[in-house]
């Protein structure tokens, strides 16, 4: 079979992702400019490691990890699998607590210049409720309410495939903070429109999608499950067209909320179906586990893709999407 090359490399020298670069097709996310449409997923970018490899505040914007009340150690044990053109992780939203967060990450992330959107994870609403209270004073430029982490036993995806549960803890969430809210969705639900709904209903500015999508693996030497925790999500090039269709079909039953696309984009022309699928914005993740650059790339990729769109880009900057 031919080998599938982006158009970007094929008619243009070689990208120097490193060199510097004027953005020219912005995006507009719930009232927030986004210098390109290109962001980190959550979990999936460390400002500790990554600031070696590139300058933060070139991207639309930065993920950051899940954040709960207090630390979480994760998950015990095997967390994380290779699968075909994908990777399987039950990680547990390890993560250092809001208090840590607030002096650690997100100021240094904000002095670098980044816009930040904070991640906000609970096994239980009060948990959400108390790192959200928590967050509304901070200058964190918009929050991502995790309510799809199919790795964690409460909260998490639990929440977020109930319609009516979703529908109460984002009403509850609206009332603590200003800033705008984006609830990121699960795909493993049969019809992702009810939540989405749910989550426009209750306040939320965007929703973001697809979290990952449950998956595992079987060790045959011992015929058990590789993760300890025998499911995990799939996440990488192999959710692209899951991704796609959730998208479509949100953006079919709600064409006004804006939306950031997430799953499987590892070039500018996966962003860029997201973004003729109906997202505002896109988000990059399982590719920077194997290339700590993939999303500025992506995000350079991009902006030349769009110079030949050109009724595509002014919609995004108008903050209207494509459908
Ligand atoms: C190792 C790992 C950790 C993740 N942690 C989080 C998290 O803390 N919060 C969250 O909302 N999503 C988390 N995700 C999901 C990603 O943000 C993203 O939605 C998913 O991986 C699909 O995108 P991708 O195919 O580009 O990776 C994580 C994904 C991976 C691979």
């Amino acid at each position: 079979m031919a080998n599938v090359t982006s158009t970007a490399t094929m008619d243009k020298p070689a990208m120097n992702p490193y060199e510097a670069h004027e953005w020219k097709h912005p995006t507009v996310v719930a009232g927030v400019t986004w210098k390109n449409p290109v962001g980190t997923a959550s979990g999936t970018f460390q400002y500790a490691a990554v600031r070696w490899f590139y300058d933060v505040s070139q991207l639309g914007t930065v993920c950051t990890k899940g954040v709960s009340p207090v630390p979480w150690e994760g998950n015990p044990g095997v967390r994380t699998a290779e699968g075909p053109g994908s990777n399987i992780n039950a990680v547990g939203l390890q993560n250092p607590g809001v208090d840590h967060y607030l002096v650690d990450d997100l100021p240094k992330l904000k002095a670098a210049g980044a816009t930040v959107i904070s991640n906000v994870a609970g096994h239980c609403d009060d948990d959400y409720a108390q790192v959200v209270e928590k967050l509304a004073d901070s200058p964190a430029d918009m929050l991502e309410i995790n309510v799809s982490c199919p790795n964690v036993s409460h909260g998490g995806m639990s929440v977020g495939a109930d319609p009516d549960a979703l529908y109460r803890l984002i009403s509850r969430l609206r009332e603590l903070t200003d800033k705008p809210m984006i609830v990121k969705l699960t795909p493993n639900v049969t019809d992702i429109t009810l939540p989405a709904r749910a989550a426009v209903e209750a306040g939320a500015d965007a929703l973001s999608l697809i979290n990952t999508v449950v998956g595992m693996r079987i060790d045959v030497r011992t015929g058990r499950p590789i993760i300890d925790h025998v499911t995990g999500g799939v996440s990488g090039p192999a959710v692209l067209p899951i991704g796609l269709a959730r998208v479509w079909q949100v953006r079919t039953a709600l064409p006004e909320v804006p939306i950031i696309g997430i799953g499987g984009i590892d070039s500018g022309e996966k962003a860029l179906e997201y973004l003729y699928a109906g997202a505002n914005a896109v988000e990059v993740g399982a590719a920077a586990l194997f290339d700590p650059i993939a999303p500025l790339r992506v995000a350079r990729e991009l902006d030349d893709l769009l110079d030949d769109r050109p009724e595509l880009a002014a919609k995004l900057a108008a903050g209207r999407t494509w459908r």
